[in-house]
């Protein structure tokens, strides 16, 4: 797994950038929350390395709301009100990033195919910022769909959550009816919730590796 120091280093230059724009703060909290879960949750990730440098990473951990228990979760679990329940037992994506020096590479795509195949395409929700980002260009390319909003995002706005159903349920057409109701949200019976995984079934920490292209910048 990576440093704390190395994942901070990788998303303060990812997200300096524009549009995101982030002031190092939000690299500074970013990379703590990730040395808290290494310290505290069964991670998967995926890193790609160029020259012994982090140069894209994704992180994220199952999720089950009695193990999450801090401030930001109790705000995420109100604003959602009874889209709530979709989260419990599925995975949530808490990092991604690619070093510009990789820009228009895909790696960070490929970095976050990896990670989705590495917990078997299971459901996964994330928070971004509902601004025209290429990363939310990516995840709805990749089937994720906007369930409600969450804590504040980096950008002063309510954070969009972003949801996406287990392959499996994918391909036999749920998507479309189940998350298309889950979208207009609050009041929606969630009837056919997903089943992950229990606690005890869980995996302990793992990771792999991408390797990155060739025609990557950093390795002029
Ligand atoms: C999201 C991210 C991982 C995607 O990485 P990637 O798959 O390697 O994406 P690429 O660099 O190949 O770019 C994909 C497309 O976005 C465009 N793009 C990339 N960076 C851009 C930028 N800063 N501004 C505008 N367009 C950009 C590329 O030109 C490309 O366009 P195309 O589809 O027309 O060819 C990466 O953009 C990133 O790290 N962003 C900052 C951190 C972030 O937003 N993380 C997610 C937080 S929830």
């Amino acid at each position: 797994m990576p440093s704390e120091a190395e994942v901070r280093e990788l998303y303060r230059a990812a997200s300096v950038e524009p549009p995101l724009s982030e002031p190092e703060s939000v690299a500074d909290l970013f990379a703590r929350l990730y040395a808290f879960a290494l310290s505290s949750e069964d991670l998967s990730a995926v890193t790609a390395m160029e020259h012994g440098r982090l140069v894209a990473f994704a992180y994220g951990h199952p999720w089950s709301w009695s193990e999450q228990q801090d401030a930001w979760s109790a705000q995420l679990r109100e604003r959602l009100g009874v889209v709530s329940q979709t989260l419990e037992g599925t995975h949530v994506l808490s990092l991604l990033a690619r070093h510009p020096d990789a820009t228009g590479t895909r790696l960070g795509a490929r970095v976050l195919n990896a990670w989705l195949a590495g917990i078997d395409n299971s459901c996964v929700w994330l928070q971004t910022s509902d601004m025209k980002t290429p990363a939310l260009r990516l995840y709805e390319q990749l089937g994720f769909v906007a369930i409600g909003h969450g804590p504040d995002a980096p950008n002063g706005m309510p954070g969009l959550v972003l949801y996406r159903e287990a392959a499996a349920r994918r391909a036999i057409g749920l998507r479309a009816s189940m998350c298309d109701n889950l979208g207009r949200a609050a009041g929606v019976t969630i009837r056919d919730r997903a089943r992950a995984p229990g606690r005890a079934q869980r995996k302990p920490t793992r990771g792999w590796i991408v390797r990155p292209p060739r025609t990557s910048r950093s390795g002029r």
